[in-house]
């Protein structure tokens, strides 16, 4: 007789759209592993309480969670033991399910962001960083910025909701110092032509009818433009960046990165160069796939 798969997957409100199944569904497959990753959607506040009430039954077959918009800071009052950074942060992305049904949550999207920026090279000690938009992911990206040891010298954050930024500044200056960031009014504050780093984390340039968030001719070549939108894989925003000669990069790094970390968090282990391999490519393809 077969067992059963365990379960594992992603809660969300949308999540059909989510790339994190064919990712992880090719790590279980590389390594031999009877899992499955799921898609579950949850309509609103009252299917997640009883979504959390169903996971600490012994039955239960999920043993691992990502968990996206809108309730990756709902999701941690839900946990058991929170990671000491995802306290900091405020939110989860990831949990862990035990056999006593014992629930950990942990956030790596920051991590995720920060490994990626590694890989392309950029250390942020020291560095004139600026951030465009203050929800969720600006969230996890303004933490891990401020927690890291490698400490930059300044983050400059504009949001069009200027007292959006004020709120998420002043949430997270609860329990981290935030002392190296600076809300600012307008894009044109945001000092871009002196900043190594530009960091978009807002959602404008997911359509291609959105409009420009930064006035093209301040980029320039001795900066990292980053847009932690993957798909498109080219926004209009890093388009811009580029003819102006500065290294872009997209999210999708980003993504891989936090899926890698969740997936280590769920087996316990670090996942070889081979698995990752495969993760990326499958990624890779889909996110393609998604805007072709
Ligand atoms: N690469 C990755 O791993 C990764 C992970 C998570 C998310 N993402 C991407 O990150 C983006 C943001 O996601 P999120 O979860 O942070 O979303 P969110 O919490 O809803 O925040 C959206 C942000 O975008 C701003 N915004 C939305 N529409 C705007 C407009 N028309 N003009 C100016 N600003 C606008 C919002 O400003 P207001 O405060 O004014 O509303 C807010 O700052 C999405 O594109 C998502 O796909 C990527």
């Amino acid at each position: 007789m077969h067992e059963p798969p365990a379960i594992y997957g992603i809660i969300g409100n949308p999540v059909a759209h989510s790339l994190s199944p064919f990712m992880h569904n090719a790590a279980f497959k590389a390594l031999g592993v009877n899992a499955v990753y799921q898609l579950f959607p949850l309509a609103d506040d009252e299917e997640l309480k009883l979504f959390f009430k169903d996971l600490k039954e012994q039955s239960n077959p999920i043993f691992g969670l990502n968990v996206t918009v809108p309730y990756k800071e709902k999701a941690a009052a839900y946990v058991d033991v929170l990671d000491p950074f995802a306290e900091k942060v405020g939110a989860v992305n990831t949990l862990v399910i035990d056999h006593q049904r014992k629930i950990r949550g942990f956030n790596t999207d920051g991590p995720g962001f920060l490994v990626h920026l590694r890989e392309l090279d950029f250390d942020p000690r020291a560095k004139r960083i600026a951030v465009v938009g203050a929800g969720g992911t600006a969230r996890a990206v303004l933490s891990v910025l401020c927690l890291v040891k490698e400490r930059p010298q300044s983050i400059l954050l504009f949001n069009r909701t200027l007292s959006h930024a004020k709120e998420l500044v002043d949430d997270l200056s609860t329990r981290m110092d935030t002392g190296i960031i600076r809300v600012v009014q307008d894009t044109g504050d945001l000092n871009i032509e002196l900043a190594d780093l530009l960091v978009n984390t807002s959602s404008v340039g997911m359509k291609a009818e959105d409009p420009r968030i930064i006035d093209p001719s301040l980029f320039h070549s001795n900066m990292l433009v980053y847009d932690v939108i993957y798909a498109p894989a080219e926004t209009r925003f890093l388009s811009d960046a580029k003819a102006r000669g500065a290294k872009t990069a997209n999210g999708l790094g980003m993504l891989f990165y936090q899926g890698v970390l969740a997936f280590e968090h769920w087996a316990d282990v670090e996942i070889d160069d081979r698995v990752k391999r495969v993760m990326r490519k499958v990624l890779e393809e889909k996110a393609g796939a998604a805007h072709v």
